[in-house]
C-alpha cells in the first residue's frame, strides 16, 4: 500500500501530539540519555517531546511531506528514511521509538535494524493512541454517533494492520523483555472543524476518498455538525495511550 501520510502540513495541524508524561517516562527506559531516534515519527509529534530528555534526537520518515512539516526543537533533526534499512550509524542509539506508525512496518527487518543501532543499555518503545471518545462523558449521544461511523460501514477502508491501534499494540510479536509503562491518555478540547481535520487526516478517510466514497465523510460531517450545535464549542476528545517497551540486547 503507497504511504497515506504525504500532507505533512495537515497533519502536523489536526493530529494530537502526546501527554508531556511520556517523554519523562520514556527517557527513564535507557541506560544514558544522549541519543533518541523516534521512527515514522511523521511531523514530530513524539520527537519533540523527547528533545526535552535526551540531548539529541533523530526524527526518521518514510515521507518527505512529514519531514518537510517536522516541527522544530532544541537538539531534533529530521530526515527521510525507513524503519527497514535506518539511515543511522550502528550502535549510536540510548533510545529507540515508533509511535502510531508500528502497524505500518515490516517488524522483522525493523528489529533488526533496532539490533544494529542499539546502543549499549538502549530501549525500544512503541507507542500508540487508540480510538478516541468524543465528550462521551458530557453528551454519550455525540460518541454514540461517532463510534457507530467508525465501527460501521465506513470501516471498510481502514488496512488489516488498524487492528493493532484498535486492541493496544496487544498483538505486535515484541522480542525484547518488556518494561510496563502506564501514559496517561491524550485529552483536547476541540471545535467541529478541529475533529473534522482530525478524521480527515486518517489513511482511511484517505482511501475513501481516493476511491469515490468521500460522500460517506461529508455525510458524517453534516450528522455531526447538526449533533455538535455551535461549531465553535470546543467538546473532549481523549485518546488512550499503550506503550510496548523494553530493554534491547
Ligand atoms: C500515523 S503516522 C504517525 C506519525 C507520528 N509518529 C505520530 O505519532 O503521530 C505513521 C507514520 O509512519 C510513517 N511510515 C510508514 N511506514 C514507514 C516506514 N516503513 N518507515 C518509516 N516511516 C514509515 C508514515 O510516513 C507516517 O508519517
Amino acid at each position: 500500500m503507497a504511504n497515506p501520510f504525504t500532507d505533512g502540513a495537515d497533519y502536523a495541524l489536526h493530529r494530537p501530539d502526546y501527554p508531556r508524561e511520556l517523554g519523562g517516562l520514556l527517557a527513564e527506559l535507557p541506560a544514558r540519555r544522549a541519543t533518541a531516534l523516534d521512527v515514522g515519527c511523521g511531523t514530530g509529534q513524539l520527537t519533540v517531546q523527547l528533545s526535552r530528555h535526551f540531548d539529541r534526537v533523530l526524527g526518521v520518515d518514510a515521507s518527505a511531506g512529514q519531514i518537510d512539516a517536522a516541527t522544530p526543537a532544541p537538539g531534533a533533526t529530521y530526515r527521510v528514511g525507513t524503519a527497514e534499512d535506518l539511515p543511522v550509524d550502528d550502535a549510536g542509539m540510548d533510545l529507540i521509538t515508533v509511535a502510531q506508525a508500528a502497524h505500518w512496518l515490516d517488524l522483522p527487518a525493523f528489529y533488526r535494524e533496532v539490533d544494529r543501532v542499539a546502543a549499549p543499555g538502549a530501549a525500544l518503545a512503541l507507542v500508540s493512541y487508540g480510538m478516541c471518545r468524543l465528550d462521551a462523558e458530557a453528551d454519550p449521544g455525540i460518541d454514540e454517533l461517532y463510534q457507530e461511523f467508525y465501527w460501521g460501514e465506513f470501516h471498510r477502508f481502514w488496512a488489516p494492520a488498524r487492528v493493532h491501534v484498535e486492541n493496544g499494540l496487544a498483538d505486535l510479536p515484541f522480542p525484547y523483555e518488556e518494561v510496563e509503562i502506564v501514559c496517561p491518555p491524550i485529552v483536547r478540547k476541540h471545535r467541529l472543524a478541529h475533529f473534522l481535520g482530525y478524521v480527515g487526516t486518517w489513511s482511511a478517510a484517505k482511501k475513501a476518498r481516493e476511491s469515490g466514497h468521500g460522500g460517506e465523510l461529508a455525510d458524517f460531517a453534516r450528522r455531526l455538525a447538526a449533533r455538535w450545535g455551535d461549531p465553535e464549542q470546543a467538546r473532549t476528545v481523549v485518546w488512550p495511550v499503550t506503550v510496548r517497551a523494553g530493554r534491547v540486547g
